[in-house]
């Protein structure tokens, strides 16, 4: 290809069936808006801005495209902003991974469409990250990562809170009135103490780190707090990466290589991450052709313990990770089961970066010889009840519920959960194990984080803080609990959890990796034929897009016509 053609402005070019008029008249169009030739003539980096009024987890956004830009322009380059969808997790309907394949594709064509010679994608709120990394990789052009960064932890009444880790808290002690309204709304002014992202070791915090560890976010960006000059100086950093990896062509696909998606796994689960994270970091890698395996990842899980004491499988919120090193502290750990050659967007090794780094006393990130966890956070079952795997944060489970057999309590969908788990008559008792269906990929549709039922009322009243919970849904990273995500293949597509009936007996073993329906194959049969499932379908707009083309968890939830 024609080297000049491929760069700066003429990248891209409109077709008018005349390159030469369709140069000009782009360079007649932006210099409307006052650039000079010397301007227009330096390689253009990109910047997508997820900046929105609906999201507060990107409340930092302006401050942040400054500084990229300012250090595009330190390194001789030419940043120019643009926007895409931005999502949030608490405003979108009917949830935020319904949206997620949606903004890849929308960051993904925006990339292609527009001249840049490296892009700079700036995301943090859960579900931005993922699909911003997902459009990246399909992309193909050099690309940083630069998340928001978290938000500040707040004070109640001298208790430190953050988000949302301590919202589940509190709000399970208000349903089981241990609190009163008042107090939850005072509590509430105080969880979200900034903006930024949610505190704790959630999705956002998790694909902060899975980001940096693939080695596509600068080493150490991923733990400063969004209202820090630490945040601020990341970003004119990542300006500055992005003009030299625009000049050297350093492509997501040299660093994205399967050595770099195991080492994301491997701090995935060190870190206690959000099991979501399994499903964000598998789309990744489905993009780029790269198959991960649930098996592999179990067993990358009996080797790789849980070392970060962080929310919710420990005690402490992402600013004090950022005070303990950042992330760079944990790999320093997990050295001797990372690749350490695997590239990042430095254009230096991982290793290299680890070997940078200057250990000091903390006490945030444990040693192998004193971890929160001995195992990595999630744990992949298999078993009659999920023939293509489910997973389970064993690491923010009660030890007590680990191997555990109970009569099923079945909700059909989350509007039945919702009609019924508070009721005086609902036949529950706390060694039961509630079951709901439908909140799948295409059952809700787009997986809803439904998958952290509540404990029924009755039995919260009476002091019962966890349950065995199954679903073919999602939960936030979050929350804790004994709670069995991602059963595959999901109800609505037929998958064993659609004929599970109240008065099932379960067995979970999570030493053993077990999720089983003890009722016969025979029995199973009888009532496929007599319910058979009818798959949920749509004859207009995204939603048909969605249902017609959406992958099960063990593919990523991606569509199927985006994987490579
Ligand atoms: Fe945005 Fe938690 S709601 S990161």
């Amino acid at each position: 290809m024609d080297d000049k053609k491929d760069k700066g402005l003429e990248k891209g070019l409109t077709s008018y069936g005349d390159r030469g008029f369709s140069l000009f008249l782009r360079k007649a169009f932006i210099k409307g808006a006052g650039y000079t030739d010397d301007a227009l003539a330096r390689p253009v980096v990109g910047i997508a801005n997820t900046g929105s009024s609906y999201n507060p987890c990107h409340g930092n956004m302006p401050q942040l495209i400054e500084a990229v830009k300012r250090g595009v322009m330190l390194a001789g380059g030419l940043p120019m902003d643009f926007p895409t969808i931005s999502i949030h997790e608490s405003f979108a309907h009917p949830t935020s991974m319904y949206l997620r394949n949606l903004m890849s594709i929308d960051t993904e064509e925006m990339i292609r469409a527009q001249p840049m010679d490296a892009v700079v994608l700036i995301g943090g709120c859960d579900k931005t990250v993922p699909a911003q990394l997902m459009g990246a990789a399909s992309a193909n052009v050099p690309c940083v990562q630069l998340v928001t960064g978290s938000m500040l932890t707040g004070s109640h009444d001298f208790e430190r809170v953050g988000a949302c880790t301590d919202c589940r808290r509190y709000w399970g002690r208000y349903r089981a009135e241990e609190i009163d309204a008042d107090e939850i709304a005072r509590v509430n002014d105080q969880l979200v103490a900034s903006v930024g992202t949610c505190s704790v070791m959630g999705t956002a915090s998790t694909m902060a780190c899975i980001a940096e560890a693939l080695g596509i976010a600068l080493p150490g960006s991923a733990s400063a707090p969004a209202v820090t000059a630490d945040r601020i100086r990341i970003a004119e950093r990542s300006g500055a990466t992005a003009v030299a990896i625009a000049k050297s062509r350093l492509t997501p696909d040299r660093i994205l290589t399967a050595h770099a998606f195991e080492n994301a796994l491997r701090v995935l689960l060190a870190i206690g991450g959000s099991t979501n994270g399994v499903i964000h970091t598998t789309a990744i890698a489905g993009r780029l052709g790269i198959a991960l395996d649930l098996a592999r990842l179990d067993a990358m899980g009996r080797e790789t313990p849980v070392l970060l004491d962080l929310k919710p499988s420990g005690k402490h919120y992402m600013e004090d990770l950022h005070r303990a090193g950042g992330l760079p502290t944990l790999l320093r750990e997990l050295k001797p089961l990372l690749h350490l050659d695997a590239l990042t967007v430095t254009g230096r090794t991982l290793g290299e970066e680890i070997d940078a780094t200057r250990p000091f006393a903390q006490d945030v990130v444990r040693t192998f010889s004193n971890p929160i966890y001995p195992q990595g956070g999630i744990a992949v079952l298999r078993g009659n009840l999920a023939p293509g795997g489910a997973l389970i944060k064993q690491s923010a489970a009660d030890a007590k519920l680990m191997k555990h057999e109970g009569r099923a309590v079945v909700f059909e969908n989350a509007e039945d959960m919702a009609k019924r788990i508070d009721a005086d008559d609902l036949d529950v008792k706390a060694d039961d194990i509630l079951v709901l269906k439908s909140i799948g990929p295409k059952g809700a549709p787009g997986m809803p984080e439904a998958g952290y039922l509540p404990i029924p009322k009755k039995l919260a009243r009476a002091g019962v803080k966890d349950m065995v919970r199954i679903s073919d849904g999602r939960m936030s990273g979050t929350a804790a609990g004994t709670i069995v995500l991602h059963v595959t293949p999901e109800a609505a597509v037929g998958g064993p959890l659609a004929w599970v009936q109240t008065g099932d007996r379960i067995r979970l073993d999570v030493p053993a990796r077990e999720i089983s329906l003890l009722v016969s194959d025979a029995e199973m049969e009888r009532r496929r034929k007599e319910h058979p499932v009818r798959e949920p379908r749509a004859h207009r707009g995204y939603l048909k897009l969605f249902l017609d083309t959406v992958t099960q968890a063990d593919k990523g939830v991606d569509f199927d016509f985006l994987r490579k």
